[in-house]
């Protein structure tokens, strides 16, 4: 029996990301390839006529999956009944901007969307942060959106998970699917911390950590920890855009995976994604913090990953990260007055 559409709502639709993502939800690239979607796209006044180019596009392209297409500026009738809302609209940081001036336009765009998701949306819609200061935005989301369940709130760093993996890959010249189980810890911005010192790479010789493989800890601990970090501002610079195709891409994989689960087996703990999520204070990092950690997913709900040995190396940079994100909160909430 064919299954009931799924409602996904895509704010800032008509920017780069949206214009990627869109077609990736109604090809099922999110939610799978026999899961019919309805689209919900929502941008501004200004960009009115750009989304409904959108809107028109999609139609044409006939997409099997897709059962129908709203495309709006009102942001109660863009969230009415959505099961899954990706958030990818905000104000930019313009050149010379820094994230503290964008911080307080923001706050604003996110506590005004957590009302209209809290109103609107299906009680247990499940949110994806894009939108830059992506952790940030997702902590305002959860504060004024308190009825929908706090771990359905989260925001996006599988795309510096990925870009982890693909620098990995490339070093050691294995496709990335064979390259598992990096971390992306903390805030999606400079100082996040990726760490391989549990990833693993299938090889000829079958599977081995990277660190006995790539030995040469100078290049783990600082070239391809600051490359990762660094990558978002290295497409900006080579497309004077940020990364969209494969924002959009990590988004779609960050839902599938949480909707669909992560693949069992990889060693006892399982094949693990990076998602930011509520801290519940789990490897010492405060609660109250949309942070980065290593999850599984099964049935819909995703688990911090315990049980890892963290090195003084890694501490010091997890709380680094942690840091940054306790004052992101502070300034967010100073806005908020
Ligand atoms: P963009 O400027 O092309 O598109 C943003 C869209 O949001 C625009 O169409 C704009 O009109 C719309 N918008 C602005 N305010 C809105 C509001 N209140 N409601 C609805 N829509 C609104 O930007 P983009 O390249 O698509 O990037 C979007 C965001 O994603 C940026 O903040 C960017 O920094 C961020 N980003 C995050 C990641 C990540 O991994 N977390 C990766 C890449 C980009
Ligand atoms: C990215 O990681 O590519 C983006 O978050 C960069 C940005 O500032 O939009």
């Amino acid at each position: 029996m064919a299954k009931n559409p799924v409602r996904v709502l895509v704010t800032g639709a008509a920017g780069q990301i949206g214009y990627a993502l869109v077609p990736m939800i109604a090809r099922g690239a999110m939610l799978g390839l026999d899961q019919p979607v309805i689209l919900h796209m929502l941008d501004i006044e200004l960009a009115a006529e750009a989304l409904n180019g959108v809107k028109m596009e999609l139609i044409d392209a006939a997409f099997p999956l897709l059962k129908g297409v709203a495309a709006t500026t009102d942001v109660a009738e863009a969230c009415k009944d959505v099961n899954i809302a990706v958030m990818v609209g905000g104000f930019p940081c313009k050149e010379g901007m820094e994230r503290k001036d964008v911080m307080p336009k923001n706050v604003l765009i996110y506590k005004a969307q957590a009302s209209a998701l809290e109103k609107h949306a299906a009680p247990d819609c499940k949110v994806l942060v894009v939108a830059n200061p992506a952790n940030t935005n997702a902590l305002i989301l959860k504060e004024f959106a308190p009825s929908i369940p706090g771990k359905n709130i989260t925001c996006l760093t599988r795309l510096d998970h990925n870009r982890a993996l693909n620098q990995i890959s490339e070093r050691l010249d294995v496709h990335v699917s064979n390259v598992k189980n990096v971390i992306i810890w903390g805030n999606h911005s400079s100082t996040q911390y990726p760490d391989v010192n549990c990833a693993t790479v299938t090889t000829s010789r079958g599977k081995k950590f990277v660190r006995e493989i790539v030995a040469d800890d100078k290049w783990l601990n600082s070239e391809f920890i600051t490359t990762v970090q660094q990558r978002g501002d290295a497409i900006i610079k080579a497309r004077k855009l940020s990364s969209a195709l494969s924002a959009a891409s990590s988004a779609c994989d960050h839902i599938r995976d949480w909707v669909l689960g992560t693949p069992k087996v990889e060693n006892c703990l399982g094949t693990w994604v990076s998602m930011g999520v509520y801290s519940d204070g789990s490897y010492g990092i405060q609660e109250g913090l949309i942070y980065s950690f290593p999850v599984t997913c099964k049935k819909g709900e995703w688990s911090i990953v315990q049980g890892l040995k963290i090195d003084e190396f890694s501490r010091a940079k997890m709380d680094a990260t942690a840091n940054e994100l306790a004052e992101e909160k502070s300034l967010a909430y100073s806005c908020l007055n």
